[in-house]
C-alpha cells in the first residue's frame, strides 16, 4: 500500500474539490471502473479508496511523480483528456522524441532483435508494453516459428507495436580446412554429448524477405534489418505500411541505406555486443570499428532520417548521452541480456556481470563474421581451425554445438555475445521494471544536466 498517504496529501493541498473530482472520473475512466463505485463522502475520499483499491504500488508511484512534475511546472494537475497511460494502466511519465511518433511507441527505447534465443516473445512482448520498442530477432528461424512467435508477443504487447529484425549479410569467404574445423569442435561435441558430426541441416534457412513477410502477416509493425543493404525489403515494408530500421556501423553507410528508403537509421558504435552491422568486412576478417559517440555525432549530421544510437548505452546516463548528440533514440542489446524474460542462460547472464570492459572482443570464429563477445573454450578451440570457413557456413558448422550448450548451460561453448559496458548490465529483472528504470534515470540525468545552468 506505499504511496496513498503520499497521494492523498497531494491531492489534498494541491487540488481544488471540482479537480478532485475530474481527477476521480479520469482515475476510474482509465482503470475501467465506475466512478460510483468509488466508496467516500467527498470527492477527496473517494479518491483514496481509488489510490487504495484499484491501483497496485507501481500506479500509484507514477501518478505521485507525474503530478508532482505537473504541480511544479505549474500545468493543471487534472490530466488531459488524452494522456500517456501505459497500455496496462500504469502512468508513465513522458521521454519523448520525434521517432516515437514515426514508430507509433511511446519511449524512445528499442530493443535489438537478438536471433538465436534472447529475443523470446516474453521479452519484446514486454518491453514494447512498457512503452518502447521490442524487436525480435527472426533469423534463422522457421516460418511458423516466426509467425507463432510474433503473434505471442503481439498479444503480450497489448496494442503497442512489435518488430521483427533480420539479418542480410552478403556471404563471406574464407578458406579453412572443413575437417581441421570438425577435428577442433570433436572434444566440445562429445563433452556435450552430441554426435560426432552435426545432422543434416533441412536445407538453407528462409530468406530475409520470407522472414519478414511471415512476421507481418503476424502482425509485426516495424521491420529491421541489421548487417547489411535494406533496400530488397523496403518495398514489402511500405505495401505493409511498416517503418525500415537499417543497422550502420560506418556513415557511408548510414548514408546509403538511408538513401535506399531505410525510415530510421541505427548507427551502431564498436561498442556493440554481437555482429558487427556492416556490409564491410574485409578479406582478412577485419571491419570498421567507430565508437558510438564519432558515429552517431556524424550520421546526424548526414542524413535527413532519425538516428538511433546503439552500442554500450547501458542507463539512462548513456540514452541522455545519445540523444544530446542528437539521436531521437537508443537500441539497446546487452542491458537486455539479463532480463527475466531474456532466453539467455544464467552462466552468459554470470559472463556478463563479471565481464571486464576489455573482455567483450571482435570474435570472427564462432559465426564467419566479426561479432563482440567474451572469449571461451569454443572461441579458443576454434583459433586453432582459422580462418575457418566463412559466413554462413561456420555458424551452420558450429549451430548445433552452441544450441546444446545454452540448453546445457555450458557458457564455455557458447556464443557469449556482449557489448564493451556488459559489467553493468546488473542484476536479473523483469523487461518491464528495466524499461521503466531507464525512462527514469533518463530523465533524472537530463534534469540533472539542466541544474547546471542554474548554478
Ligand atoms: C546477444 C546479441 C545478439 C544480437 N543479435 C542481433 C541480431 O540478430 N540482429 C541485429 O540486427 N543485431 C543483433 N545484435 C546487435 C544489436 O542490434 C545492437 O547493435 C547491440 O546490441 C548494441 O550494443 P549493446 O549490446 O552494447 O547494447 C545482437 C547483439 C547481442 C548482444
Amino acid at each position: 500500500m506505499d504511496g496513498v498517504d503520499g497521494l492523498v496529501r497531494t491531492v489534498g493541498v494541491h487540488l481544488s474539490e471540482g479537480e478532485a473530482d475530474a481527477l476521480l472520473g479520469w482515475l476510474a475512466r482509465r482503470l475501467g471502473r465506475s466512478k460510483a463505485l468509488a466508496r467516500g463522502d467527498g470527492p477527496l475520499d473517494r479518491l483514496e479508496h481509488v489510490f487504495a483499491h484499484w491501483m497496485d504500488d507501481a500506479q500509484r508511484a507514477h501518478l505521485e511523480e507525474w503530478l508532482a512534475r505537473r504541480i511544479a511546472l505549474g500545468d493543471s494537475p487534472v490530466p488531459a483528456a488524452r494522456p500517456r497511460w501505459h497500455p496496462s494502466g500504469v502512468l508513465v511519465p513522458a521521454l519523448r522524441t520525434p521517432l516515437c511518433d514515426l514508430l507509433g511507441i511511446r519511449i524512445p527505447v528499442l530493443l535489438a532483435g537478438m536471433a538465436n534465443g534472447p529475443t523470446t516473445p516474453e521479452l519484446v512482448g514486454a518491453v514494447s508494453r512498457a512503452g518502447g520498442l521490442g524487436t525480435f530477432g527472426v533469423a534463422g528461424m522457421s516460418l511458423e516459428g516466426v509467425r507463432a512467435a510474433v503473434r505471442r508477443a503481439a498479444e503480450i504487447a497489448g496494442g503497442a507495436p512489435v518488430g521483427v529484425n533480420v539479418l542480410v549479410p552478403p556471404p563471406l569467404a574464407a578458406d579453412g580446412d572443413p575437417e581441421r574445423v570438425r577435428a577442433v569442435l570433436a572434444p566440445l561435441r562429445r563433452d556435450l554429448g552430441l554426435p560426432e558430426d552435426p545432422p543434416p541441416g533441412a536445407g538453407p534457412p528462409p530468406p530475409p524477405s520470407e522472414l519478414v513477410a511471415a512476421g507481418l502477416e503476424a502482425g509485426a509493425r516495424v521491420v529491421s534489418v541489421g548487417l547489411g543493404d535494406p533496400s530488397p525489403l523496403v518495398p514489402l515494408a511500405r505495401a505493409a505500411g511498416a517503418p525500415v530500421v537499417a543497422m550502420a556501423a560506418t556513415v557511408e553507410e548510414a548514408v546509403r541505406w538511408a538513401a535506399a528508403g531505410a525510415d530510421v537509421v541505427v548507427a551502431q558504435g564498436a561498442e556493440a555486443g554481437g555482429h558487427r552491422s556492416t556490409a564491410e568486412v574485409a578479406p582478412d576478417g577485419s571491419v570498421p570499428l567507430v565508437g558510438t559517440m564519432a558515429l552517431v555525432r556524424q550520421v546526424v549530421r548526414r542524413v535527413d532520417v532519425p538516428v538511433v544510437a546503439a552500442g554500450g548505452i547501458m542507463d539512462g546516463a548513456g540514452i541522455a548521452a545519445a540523444l544530446a548528440l542528437g539521436a531521437q533514440g537508443a537500441q539497446l542489446g546487452t542491458r537486455f541480456l539479463v532480463a527475466r524474460e531474456a532466453g539467455v542462460p544464467a552462466s552468459w547472464r554470470t559472463a556478463l556481470r563479471t565481464a571486464r570492459d576489455t573482455d567483450p572482443v571482435i570474435i570472427r570464429s564462432v559465426s564467419g563474421r566479426p561479432a563482440r563477445g567474451i572469449r571461451n573454450r569454443l572461441t579458443e578451440a576454434l583459433d586453432d581451425a582459422a580462418p575457418g570457413l566463412g559466413w554462413p557456413r561456420q555458424a551452420a558448422a558450429t549451430g548445433d554445438l552452441r544450441r546444446a550448450a545454452a540448453e546445457q548451460d555450458r557458457g564455455e561453448m557458447m556464443a557469449l555475445w556482449a557489448g564493451q559496458a556488459a559489467a553493468l548490465a546488473g542484476d536479473d529483472q523483469p523487461a518491464a521494471e528495466i524499461v521503466d528504470a531507464l525512462v527514469a534515470e533518463t530523465r533524472a540525468e537530463i534534469a540533472r544536466l539542466a541544474a547546471l545552468l542554474r548554478g
